[in-house]
């Protein structure tokens, strides 16, 4: 079966792979460069190429790269990105220059609901949504097995739907998108200021991060709700809330067999989880007098992203609007 190299580009970490049918045979992984975009791209091929080496003259198919923003249609550009500085940026072509390989580029959310629905938690489905909740919240949507693009590209910005009238202030320009409430960098908003309220109730959060909330990261809270302290988990069931509740109204609209959650703050698991099933479950319309699409976490974690670019890479002439 076809080599093929997958990279997740996130706001800390390049994440590398190279894969066979879904299974990762090596890895590599540099730290993001502060937002210079040639920085970005000079770690990019870094990691190609280390992968490359790997792969010991093997053919590989190509590289699939997942970023997290708008990726136009034919896989060349990134548009826009909310959370990080890139715009309207041909990371394609950059790449393409540098390095001896077939390239594209693919949305982060898509790439990862790609690697579900091949070979993942949605794997014998053919109708299936992911979610991903990381510093945004990002979409896949996979229908009747074809990845929902858009006319540009650009559809599944499902953490971009407003669900708070004159909200909080989205890195996108609205407010009040449902990226705000339901995201890391949510729950991290919260945890600060539960713990600048002076509550006893955050007395263990504000040890955690020293009584500097400013320091406090998801990874912290996720830690202590581990550990059974209340208001960390509170704070990751008022997310679970959030996040069901808006699963429901993409059922509403898309009727998937499964809806797969993704990205960092899944590795909460159960914690994150239950209140999310419970919420959509009370939220889901029809229900009662229909089948229970099923949410379920994402069963590659978080090599989906790699994965899934990989996969996508092999795969491309199955999606819809994909360059052949
Ligand atoms: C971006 C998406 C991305 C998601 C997850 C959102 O803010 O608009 O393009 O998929 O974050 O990284
Ligand atoms: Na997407
Ligand atoms: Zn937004």
């Amino acid at each position: 079966m076809t080599l093929a190299i997958g990279l997740d580009i996130g706001g800390t970490k390049i994440a590398g792979a190279l894969v066979r049918d879904g299974e990762i045979l090596e890895r590599a992984r540099v730290e993001t460069p502060a937002d210079e975009v040639g920085h970005i791209i000079d770690a990019v091929v870094s990691v190609i190429e280390m992968l490359q080496r790997e792969a010991a003259g093997e053919e590989i198919a190509g590289a699939g790269i997942a970023c997290a923003g708008f990726v136009d249609v034919m896989g060349e550009h990134v548009l826009f990105a909310p959370n990080l500085a890139w715009r309207n940026e041909p990371v394609r072509a950059q790449v393409m220059e540098r390095v001896d390989l077939p390239v594209r580029l693919e949305n982060d959310a898509n790439a990862a609901a790609w690697g579900e629905f091949r070979h993942g938690s949605a794997k014998e489905f053919d109708d299936m949504t992911l979610i991903t909740v990381g510093t945004g919240i990002g979409g896949g949507i996979v229908h009747d097995g074809v990845l929902l693009r858009g006319a540009a590209g650009i559809g599944a910005e499902i953490g971009h739907m407003r669900v708070v009238r004159e909200g909080h202030r989205c890195g996108c320009g609205n407010r009040g998108c449902w990226e705000q409430y339901a995201s890391g960098t949510a729950l991290v908003r919260e945890a600060r200021e539960l713990i600048r309220s002076g509550t006893p109730h955050a007395e263990r959060l504000a040890e955690i991060c020293g009584g500097d909330p400013e320091q406090l990261s998801g990874e912290d809270i996720t830690g202590a709700a581990e550990q059974g302290d209340p208001a960390a988990r509170e704070l990751l069931h008022e997310l679970g809330v959030w996040l069901g509740e808006g699963a429901a109204s993409i059922a509403a609209i898309l009727d998937p067999a499964a809806i797969v959650i993704g990205g960092g703050v899944s590795a909460a698991g159960d914690l994150l989880l239950a209140p999310t099933q419970r919420a959509f479950e009370r939220h889901l319309t029809g229900r009662g007098h229909r089948p229970w699409p099923q949410v379920v976490l994402a069963g590659l974690g978080n090599d989906a992203g790699v994965i899934g670019a990989a996969t996508i890479m092999v795969d491309a002439p199955g999606t819809s609007g994909a360059p052949a």
